[in-house]
């Protein structure tokens, strides 16, 4: 409606100063583009301000888009739309009184993205997003989500990419330029340390200063350098003592002065206490637009406690974000992107990035094969997690969907039984899906199975596939837990007997992972054959699952996050989600650096399956790895041939870590510096890989000089298939310390953190 408005007031606008002539038409000056923002912010009245920094809620219950920023009609201001989220533009399907549908695609979690190490793949995906930003109307994407992957148990890991800034950055940095080729905005969250759902809106988050600027910030560095994002949303959370919505160390000093952010910030919804402080700090604007907010600022201005200068600042970045957007550019939208493109790019990008965790020779499974599907998530399949980052997609393809259309012949009578069950548990009060909203919904007990049903599958079939479905989502954390990390007791029983079954006439049991993180895998994945990890593939799930299993595509996927052996081997798993453990009002990163495979690889604790690890239906050699320069005078580079010397097509990811030496700072054992995918490779093919490392890519934090240095020592360059398979070493000399950068020495933790060493 708003938008209608708008664009009957532009038209009416022109005509207007068409006939009488624009100098007559309207004696405030209006926003016509960058360099008129000094004149509109001289004629901006400070009520008009106010309300510019603070969000309009009028606008979301047009949309059902997550926000917007206001209209001021007299100075040529249009409103933003601003929609969530990371894994599809969060709208509502309906409007009221229009019969057109805005359906909008569900994309592979972001976990899945990155699992793909793809990043021309990503950057294809947000271009999917930009046009359907674009043609449903909306300036801004509430995504990328790029907080690291600290522990498993985070209800919102899905939406975020791994526990590996470097791979959190390029995703980030790929997303943004696809979206933003569209010429929609894209918004980097949670700036920053959100990296839990317990207590998201106040717990303090208290980080050394080298873990925040090597894991914590890192992600956001690469992105906001490589790929400008227009716009940046602060988190919930307290970060060493302050919200980070009114941290101006972060906000400012980091965020504008290290690294020359020129966007605006917004808040998260309803973060914070302190709206003069939000302003002070650089946060430009607050959603999602309360009165009490505008009043706040208007007050703090007259009585001399916020001065105006800075809300003009505020005022004006957000301009600025308002000139580049579809809306004052006066752009119609179609209200009809290409669902169908996106569909196949959806697909496509779902098959890139699951993972083969195991395979004895039973996949690929032909689709001449008769199988039987187990599993509650065969009809149920969860396509991505609930909260802001579900998307209202207008179907999603469950895997017996899929693997019928496959062309798998499907045991029919036990797929019936299964359709049968859910209908009918969904029909109980407990289990209804009616209102449930975002996505959240309970989960039904598993199918019981009879023995008769098992052993009638097994004669039919000439394989099991068992499907485990979690979901997790918005507002709570995961849960150590049967039916959550653990399998339940119903879960288990089923691949218990599944397995046995099958085992004992010799046909292969293959469990498909439909999960947003990781799961206990140890104590059941010797009774399968294979695993695949499928994650929350997205609208398109059961084709995607069933392209890999059919091996029509060659899994290519490597985890971007660790598996555990068991959840008390994780870092955090002694301080996670803080202290007091019933309601956490301080969580303390104890573990310091030494998140993900940092620590696995310096500790020595062996994970179930490390990060970078992935099966393939084929095998790659490693050759030819060498250095062409053997100093850093300005950068090393590391090259390697890589070629396929298996049956099938396929495609590698190679990566690139380095063992520093330690000096004055400890270093991790590994460092991921590098990594890229090999195009599809034939039977015999090789492709040379090269990766560039510079002192900047190879600098630790060193939090005495507030400095990112490179120390003198060796260096020890690893090419890898995974952080557990190194396929060779390298390694070159740097004769003294580098000072690559002094920034702001911020950010400080106000206590002394009893910090993890491995000394
Ligand atoms: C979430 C954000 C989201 C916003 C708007 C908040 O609750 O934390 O990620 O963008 O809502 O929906």
């Amino acid at each position: 409606m708003q938008r209608r408005l708008w664009l009957v007031f532009t038209a009416v606008l022109c005509c207007v100063l068409v006939l009488t002539g624009a100098a007559m038409a309207s004696e405030a000056p209006q926003l016509v583009d960058e360099a008129s923002i000094p004149e509109v912010i001289k004629a901006i009245t400070l009520e008009e301000k106010a309300r510019l920094v603070v969000g309009d809620r009028t606008w979301v219950q047009a949309t059902g888009s997550a926000g917007a920023s206001p209209a001021i009609e007299r100075l040529g201001i249009p409103p933003m739309d601003l929609a969530d989220g990371p894994a599809g533009v969060r709208i509502s399907p309906t409007r009221e009184g229009v019969d057109d549908t805005f359906y909008a695609t569900a994309f592979p979690i972001a976990t899945l993205l990155a699992s793909s190490w793809d990043v021309e793949l990503v950057e294809e995906v947000g271009r999917g997003f930009g046009e359907e930003l674009l043609e449903y109307g909306v300036d801004y994407l509430l995504a990328p989500g790029m907080n690291i992957h600290r522990d498993l148990r985070c209800g919102r890991n899905f939406e975020y990419y791994s526990e590996d800034p470097l791979v959190t950055g390029k995703m980030a940095a790929a997303m943004t330029r696809g979206v933003q080729s569209y010429g929609v905005g894209v918004t980097l969250k949670h700036f920053a340390v959100n990296n839990q759902e317990t207590n998201r809106f106040t717990v303090d988050a208290v980080v050394s200063q080298r873990a925040l600027r090597e894991i914590y910030l890192k992600g956001f560095e690469i992105a906001v350098k490589e790929a400008k994002p227009w716009a940046i949303m602060s988190s919930y959370n307290r970060l060493n003592g302050v919200y980070t919505p009114q941290s101006y160390e972060l906000l400012t000093s980091i965020l504008r002065e290290d690294w020359g952010y020129e966007g605006f910030v917004m808040t998260d919804w309803g973060a914070g206490d302190n709206p003069i402080e939000m302003m002070i700090a650089g946060n430009d604007m607050i959603q999602p637009g309360r009165d009490a907010h505008v009043e706040a600022i208007i007050a703090a201005v007259e009585n001399g406690t916020l001065d105006e200068a800075i809300l003009d600042l505020n005022a004006a970045r957000i301009l600025r974000g308002v000139v580049k957007s579809p809306q004052f550019r006066g752009y119609v939208p179609s209200n009809n992107p290409d669902l169908e493109a996106h569909a196949a790019l959806s697909r496509r990008a779902a098959t890139e990035g699951m993972i083969l965790l195991e395979n004895n020779g039973a996949l690929p499974l032909t689709i001449d094969k008769r199988i039987a599907v187990f599993g509650n998530g065969q009809i149920e399949t969860v396509k991505g997690g609930f909260g802001s980052g579900d998307v209202n997609a207008r179907y999603t393809v469950s895997i017996l969907e899929g693997l019928i259309a496959a062309g798998y012949d499907v045991y029919e009578e036990l797929a019936r039984s299964y359709e049968i069950y859910i209908k009918g548990v969904r029909q109980l009060p407990e289990y209804s899906l009616e209102g449930r909203r975002w996505g959240r919904a309970p989960v039904p007990p598993q199918k019981p199975l009879f023995n008769d049903e098992i052993s009638k599958a097994e004669q039919y079939a000439d394989a099991a596939i068992v499907v485990i479905s979690r979901n997790s989502g918005e507002g709570s954390d995961r849960t150590i837990t049967e039916g959550d990390y653990y399998l339940t007791a119903g879960e288990r029983d089923m691949i218990e007997r599944v397995s046995a079954a099958f085992r004992a006439a010799g046909k292969p049991v293959i469990a498909v992972l439909n999960i947003p993180g990781p799961i206990e895998m140890v104590s059941w994945r010797g009774l399968v054959d294979a695993i695949l990890l499928a994650w929350q593939p997205g609208q398109e799930a059961g084709h995607a699952i069933a392209d890999v299993l059919s091996g029509k595509v060659n899994p290519s996927g490597k985890l971007a996050t660790t598996i555990p052996v068991s959840y008390s081997d994780v870092p955090t798993a002694k301080n996670f989600p803080g202290y007091p453990e019933d309601n956490p009002v301080q969580v303390i990163y104890e573990e310091d650096i030494y998140v993900g495979y940092r620590y696995y690889s310096t500790f020595g604790v062996e994970p179930a399956y490390p990060f970078g690890y992935g099966l393939s239906y084929t095998s790659f050699d490693y050759n030819n790895i060498h250095l062409t320069t053997s100093t850093l005078s300005d950068k090393v580079i590391v090259s390697v041939d890589v070629e396929n010397v298996g049956p099938v097509a396929g495609k590698e990811v190679v990566q690139v870590y380095v063992t520093a030496p330690d000096g004055k700072l400890e270093k991790p054992a590994l460092e991921l510096k590098a990594f890229a995918k090999t195009k599809l490779l034939q039977p015999g093919e090789k492709q040379t890989l090269t990766f560039e490392l510079d002192a900047r890519t190879l600098a630790s934090f060193d939090e005495k000089l507030s400095a990112w240095i490179v120390e003198a020592g060796d260096y020890a360059v690893h090419v890898a298939a995974s952080s557990a398979d190194i396929r060779g070493t390298v390694s070159f000399y740097q004769a003294h310390d580098i000072i690559v950068e002094t920034v702001n020495n911020v950010l400080k933790p106000k206590m002394e953190i009893n910090r993890l060493s491995k000394f």
